[in-house]
């Protein structure tokens, strides 16, 4: 479980966005979203009653249903209640009410279980589902990786997240699409935990201390130059210790709680990354973000000035690490002095 700050009495405010005919449609939600802006304060029963018009016998088994969807709330004869802790598993009215507090951004489906959230995005998307959207879930059986590989996905507490667009327009405008969110989602990542030390190593992998933390994975239809449909997923090691992981992974991986030394609060990190996601989005399909993206890479890149060696299908190619080009190609300076553009392949770093 991850907890919410130890808790204080204080007087709370009514969500200003919830309308009163929406608190009384839906006064679970309503009680919670009151928890969480109150957090880590405790709630009166009694306001809650108020402002619900309902008994504090109605209001104590909205808590209960609450409590009963995995979420720890703690009540106090005097204080009131509080939202103390949160469950591993994904639990939709909290993540509601993560959205809502960033107002919310798009529609969200949760599973317990799936294939792999990019494989239920694509169904979703043949499925004429409104764009965009995001899928979450618990756990993947079959979660897919880049060149092939899979995705280790265990249920427990990581984020395996992917959302649907449709963006129709040409391929060339999308084509720095997953570096650019890369870019944003470290940036995001580091202010969340605290650390400058969250890199990517070029195109896809997010990194911690030389160790894997998250991973994306970028599919698209494309028609005619133009693409139609982009489904952008997202794996990060949240919350499940890495040392539960097969030997060979185990050695790569980190996590974020390996960093943060504390359980992350899943539901609160999945909203945020969402809106990240569908900003950076809306960024990559009005801007020209060349030049920032240029600039902002050398924040984040873990392979600068480091020697590797690049397998680009039968091709095997070393040299030093130099950044990356307008078109997101990563700069190779090969021993002869040139400067190589890579546009796809496989990295081992040598030193
Ligand atoms: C990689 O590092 O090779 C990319 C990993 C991408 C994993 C995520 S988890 C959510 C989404 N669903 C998948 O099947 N893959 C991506």
């Amino acid at each position: 479980m991850a907890k919410y700050p130890a808790g204080k009495r204080k007087k709370v405010e009514t969500p200003e966005i919830v309308s009163r005919s929406k608190a009384e449609k839906d006064p679970s939600s309503y009680v919670l979203r009151m928890l969480l802006n109150a957090s880590p304060y405790y709630v009166s029963g009694s306001v809650l009653a108020q402002k619900l018009k309902m008994s504090r016998v109605g209001i104590w088994s909205r808590i209960d249903k609450l409590r009963k969807a995995g979420l720890t709330i703690e009540a106090s004869q005097n204080l009131g209640y509080r939202l103390a802790g949160e469950p591993n598993q994904l639990n939709l009215p909290l993540l509601n009410a993560w959205m809502k507090e960033n107002r919310k951004v798009c529609d969200v489906f949760i599973h317990n279980e799936v294939d792999s959230t990019n494989s239920e995005v694509e169904r979703l998307l043949a499925n004429n589902t409104k764009t965009p959207f995001a899928v979450l879930s618990n756990e993947q059986k079959r979660g897919r990786g880049r060149l092939g590989r899979s995705w280790h996905s265990p249920k427990g507490g990581n984020i395996y997240l992917s959302l649907g667009f449709r963006p129709n327009i040409q391929a060339i405008r999308l084509r720095n699409f997953t570096l650019w969110q890369g870019l944003n989602i470290c940036r995001f990542l580091r202010q969340f935990i605290g650390t400058e030390k969250i890199m990517i190593k070029w195109p896809n992998d997010i990194y911690f201390d030389g160790k894997k933390l998250a991973g994306m994975l970028t599919e698209a239809s494309i028609d005619c130059e133009s693409i139609r449909t982009l489904i952008f997923g997202i794996g990060i090691n949240v919350n499940i210790p890495t040392q539960h992981y097969p030997k060979n992974l185990a050695k790569h991986s980190n996590s974020l709680q390996n960093i943060n030394a504390e359980q992350i609060r899943i539901h609160e990190l999945a909203a945020k990354l969402i809106k990240i996601i569908l900003l950076s989005y809306k960024d990559c399909v009005s801007k020209n973000l060349e030049e920032e993206l240029v600039n902002g890479w050398t924040e984040v890149d873990e392979l600068s000035g480091k020697k590797i060696k690049v397998k680009c299908g039968k091709e095997n190619f070393q040299g030093k690490a130099s950044g990356i080009d307008n078109d997101g190609n990563l700069l190779l300076k090969l021993r002869n002095g040139r400067m190589k553009k890579v546009h796809s392949g496989e990295i081992e770093v040598l030193a």
